[in-house]
């Protein structure tokens, strides 16, 4: 491994902790390195991310520079010769042992958080194979509307292609598409995006809705926000508006709306083969105090729901507190809702409709997510 590129990661994995996620920390320290090349940059960010991934097989006594060689040669063990590893030996240290009394624990679920993620894009709406065609190294996935979700496996920097600045498409994981999807908005409807952030899904409604009628988009970090416009001014979404919400029992909004999306804050837990310090940063408390904010969210913006129309709440996480248990909840706390069966969003034409659906990392190759539907009854 190049020397400047292991003394990057060394720092990195030595000052990563609870308040200092490792991954931000590898985007300030490569946004401030200007010395390091693309290639260097990738390698450091690898051998920070196997060394977690792996943290569970390294000796932790060994100094980090040895830490950081061991987890690239797992990862490479992995990669080649995936039966090298038994199912127990997974499950036993790919995951903290608090993590088993949260969740299913399964060993495809092991093996999932071990593999190295896929990047996913999703194109402008009809526009995947065209994009696919241009863009190299990019392949469109499904078929008819899922035509638009690509899977990236080529090495070009893809925030410095003329189709990103272009706002050709986004950066955005399979199943926060199929988020999207399960919402079904349509052109000219008005949508609320409770979570909004960085706007990854408001840009998937604002698509599904042909930029027409309103999507209001909150979060309670304006910094997220400033970053959404900064999105849409790209992709040329104009149908939103964005404002600041903390979740307080003051809605930003007396509007009532054809739908509700809560893309509520979450533990991660489907993220952690993206995000795998976060494995060893999160905390069974995390998910108690996760769980409550998720409940109280989705009380509060269910007000906002017109009769007839539709709540959808999403989580990237998969522990039973964060996922059926605050929807099952809400069922027994607001009887004017019912569960609304929507299509599987990424086997819409097999799938069987229902109105929860859990798609685990092993399913689609992307994070694991839990998407919830809900019609206020009229
Ligand atoms: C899962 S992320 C949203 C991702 C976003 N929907 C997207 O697709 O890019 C959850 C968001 O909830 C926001 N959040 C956390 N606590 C909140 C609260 N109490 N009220 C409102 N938003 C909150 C976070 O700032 C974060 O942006």
């Amino acid at each position: 491994m190049n020397a400047a590129a292991l003394a990057l990661a060394e720092r990195i994995v030595a000052r990563a902790d609870r308040a200092h996620p490792a991954d931000d920390l590898l985007r300030s320290e490569l946004k401030a390195q200007r010395g390091l090349s693309r290639d260097q940059a990738r390698e450091a960010s690898r051998a920070v991310f196997a060394c977690f991934r792996w943290r569970g097989w390294l000796d932790l006594q060994s100094p980090l520079r040895e830490q950081l060689q061991q987890g690239l040669a797992l990862a490479g063990r992995f990669h080649r010769h995936p039966a090298s590893f038994s199912d127990a030996e997974l499950m036993a240290r790919a995951l903290p042992p608090w993590v088993f009394d949260e969740m299913e624990v399964t060993a495809p679920l092991a093996r999932a958080l071990q593999a190295e993620p896929i990047l996913w894009l999703r194109a402008r709406p009809g526009q995947g194979p065209a994009l696919a065609a241009k863009l190299k190294g990019a392949s469109v996935w499904g078929q008819g509307p899922l035509a638009d979700i690509l899977k990236y496996t080529g090495s070009e920097d893809l925030f410095r292609t003329r189709e990103f600045h272009a706002g050709e498409f986004e950066l955005q994981d399979i199943t926060s598409q199929a988020v999207g999807l399960a919402c079904g908005a349509a052109p000219g409807q008005t949508w609320w995006d409770v979570c909004a952030g960085e706007g990854g899904k408001t840009l998937h409604l604002s698509d599904l809705m042909a930029n027409r009628g309103l999507i209001w988009a909150s979060d309670r970090a304006a910094w997220r926000l400033q970053r959404l416009k900064r999105r849409a001014a790209r992709a040329r979404v104009f149908n939103y508006r964005a404002v600041e919400w903390d979740g307080g029992e003051r809605l930003p909004t007396r509007t009532l709306f054809d739908g509700v999306l809560v893309d509520a804050p979450c533990s991660g837990i489907g993220t952690w083969h993206r995000n795998p310090h976060a494995r060893w940063t999160t905390t069974a408390q995390d998910v108690r105090e996760l769980s409550q904010l998720q409940r109280t969210l989705l009380a509060r913006c269910a007000k906002a729901v017109k009769p007839g129309g539709k709540l959808i709440y999403a989580v990237c996480t998969l522990t039973r507190a964060e996922t059926a248990q605050v929807a099952d909840r809400f069922e027994r706390e607001c009887v004017n809702f019912e569960p609304l069966p929507v299509p599987h969003p990424l086997q819409p034409g097999t799938g069987e409709a229902a109105p929860r659906h859990q798609l685990l990392p092993q399913d689609f190759g992307g994070n694991g997510m839990f998407i919830a539907a809900w019609r206020r009854k009229a």
